[in-house]
C-alpha cells in the first residue's frame, strides 16, 4: 500500500465497518513504516492488511476482505502471507484484537489456529457505548 493507494483503501474500509479506520489512521501506519499491503485481482481491490513488527511480535491492525468478495477464501490467502511475511522478518508470533461481537471474524482466527490469550475491557467505539476486544495470538 503507497500514499496513493489510501483513498481507494478508505472507500473500501467504509463500505466494510461501521466504525472504520480514518485516513489518519492510514497515513499513520505508512508514515510508521508498518508492512501494508493491498491484494488485487486484475486491477480491482480486494482486499488489505496492515501489520506492526516489533522485535519478534507481528501485530496485525487491519485484515480487510472488500464487500461483496468476503467469504471465497481471500481472507485466508491474504492472513496466510501475512503471517508468511512476518515469519520472513523475524517474528515468531503474531497477535491482534477482534471485536468481542464480530462472529465471522472470531471464526476465521479460530479456523486460522489463533488462540486467546486476553481481553481489553471497552476497547472499541460501540454502537451503545463500548465493546471489549478479545486478544488473540498464533504461534508463526
Ligand atoms: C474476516 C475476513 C477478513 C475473513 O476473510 P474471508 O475472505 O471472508 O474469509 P475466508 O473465505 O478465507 O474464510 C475462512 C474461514 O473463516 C471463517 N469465516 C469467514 N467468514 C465467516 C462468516 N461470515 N461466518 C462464519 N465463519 C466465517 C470460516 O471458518 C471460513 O472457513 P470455511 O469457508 O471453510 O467455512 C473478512 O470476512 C472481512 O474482511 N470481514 C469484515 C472485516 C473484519 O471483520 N475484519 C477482521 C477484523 S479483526
Amino acid at each position: 500500500m503507497q500514499a496513493e493507494d489510501i483513498e481507494l483503501v478508505l472507500d473500501a474500509e467504509q463500505r466494510i465497518y461501521a466504525f472504520p479506520w480514518t485516513r489518519g489512521n492510514f497515513e499513520d501506519s505508512l508514515a510508521s513504516g508498518y508492512t501494508a499491503r493491498l491484494m488485487r485481482d486484475g486491477n480491482q481491490l480486494v482486499g488489505y492488511a496492515v501489520m506492526m513488527l516489533i522485535l519478534d511480535e507481528a501485530h496485525l491492525l487491519n485484515i480487510s476482505i472488500v464487500s461483496g468478495r468476503q467469504q471465497a477464501g481471500l481472507g485466508s490467502l491474504l492472513l496466510e502471507s501475512m503471517c508468511e511475511e512476518a515469519r520472513s522478518l523475524g517474528a515468531q508470533r503474531m497477535v491482534l484484537e477482534v471485536r468481542q461481537s464480530n462472529v465471522a471474524g472470531r471464526a476465521f482466527y479460530d479456523r486460522h489456529g489463533f488462540a486467546q490469550i486476553g481481553v481489553r475491557t471497552d476497547y472499541y467505539p460501540a454502537e451503545q457505548g463500548r465493546e471489549s476486544a478479545l486478544v488473540l495470538e498464533k504461534i508463526l
